[in-house]
């Protein structure tokens, strides 16, 4: 299958990568195409010679600013025939007014974030959350099972998108948590690696603490995923939560703490750094 990636970063030159072990034809554009060169996939100059040359479009570009910039550039050429899926993290809106677009412009979309961060999309093991049309699912299934190992379809489009903004918003507030009682055990002069043996045989411990903690305690901070994209998530999932009515407190605190860690310049550091702000209290 042609297959064209849309945004290769951290997350979208894995997913091409895997493809074409898998036998694909990839080809892939980067806004900053230099960020993309010497990876092995074959870049294009635009999202429209993408189009022309794939029969199923990813996107996994930052933020629903650059999903609108790359959709709006996609819809310059007919999509008839073509599926298109979005992986970024957005809202629930902006994958239903992706999906309008790329309807009008005579091809098919389905929402499709994920979890399982830099590792889980090395090794292939990415887990899918899906949004759209059953049948359209059902034939990208196996696609997607190349790149990932768990799929979860919620509903119509939007649904997916909800549920990962919830997941991050929850996975952000334990990063938090974590970051707190690492420092806090530290100045207590509990010594860290006991700590730490202790926390894996406690309930609280989690898929999270096992990727972050150690690295998180070496004062290790190398991106696997950023803290402005996390900053992001969390300030589309209260967005959200203030249209639902739903409460956040916890959120709505930590959104103040992910501003400072920005404002301290470690936007493209991973968001375990919050340890390390944590640390300067
Ligand atoms: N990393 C993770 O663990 C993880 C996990 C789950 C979900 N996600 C989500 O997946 C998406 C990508 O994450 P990532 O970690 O791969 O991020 P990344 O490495 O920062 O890559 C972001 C990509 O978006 C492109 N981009 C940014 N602004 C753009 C614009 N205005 N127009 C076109 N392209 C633009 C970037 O191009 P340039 O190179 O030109 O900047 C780059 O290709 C994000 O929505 C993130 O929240 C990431």
């Amino acid at each position: 299958m042609n297959i064209g990636v849309i945004g290769c970063g951290i997350i979208g030159s894995r997913m091409a990568r895997n493809w074409q072990k898998a036998g694909h034809l990839v080809t892939g554009w980067n806004r900053t195409r230099v960020r993309a060169e010497g990876q092995g996939v074959p870049l294009v100059d635009s999202p429209v010679e993408l189009a022309r040359r794939s029969d199923v479009i990813m996107m996994v570009v930052a933020d629903p600013p650059a999903l609108r910039t790359v959709v709006a550039d996609l819809c310059r050429t007919r999509l008839d025939g073509k599926v298109v899926m979005n992986a970024s993290t957005v809202g629930p809106h902006d994958n239903q007014q992706a999906e309008q677009a790329i309807r009008a412009a005579g091809g098919e979309f389905l929402e499709t974030p994920f979890t399982g961060s830099k590792g889980g999309a090395e090794a292939a093991k990415l887990v899918f959350y899906v949004g759209g049309d059953s049948a359209l699912l059902k034939r990208m299934e196996p696609l997607l099972m190349q790149i990932g190992h768990k799929l979860f379809h919620f509903g119509p489009v939007g649904t997916a998108a909800d549920a990962k903004l919830i997941m991050n918003m929850m996975l952000a507030n334990l990063m938090q948590a974590m970051a707190e009682g690492f420092v806090f055990a530290r100045k207590a002069g509990l010594d860290p690696a006991t700590f730490l043996n202790a926390y894996k045989v406690n309930a609280g411990y989690s898929a999270l603490a096992d990727m972050k903690c150690a690295t998180m305690l070496a004062s290790q901070f190398e991106t696997h995923f950023s803290l402005k994209h996390m900053d992001k998530d969390i300030r589309l999932s209260l967005e959200r939560a203030h249209e639902l009515k739903a409460a956040c407190p916890l959120t709505e605190r930590l959104k103040e703490i992910f501003s400072e860690g920005m404002a301290k310049g470690w936007a493209d550091e991973d968001f375990s750094v919050l340890y390390r702000l944590a640390d300067t209290k």
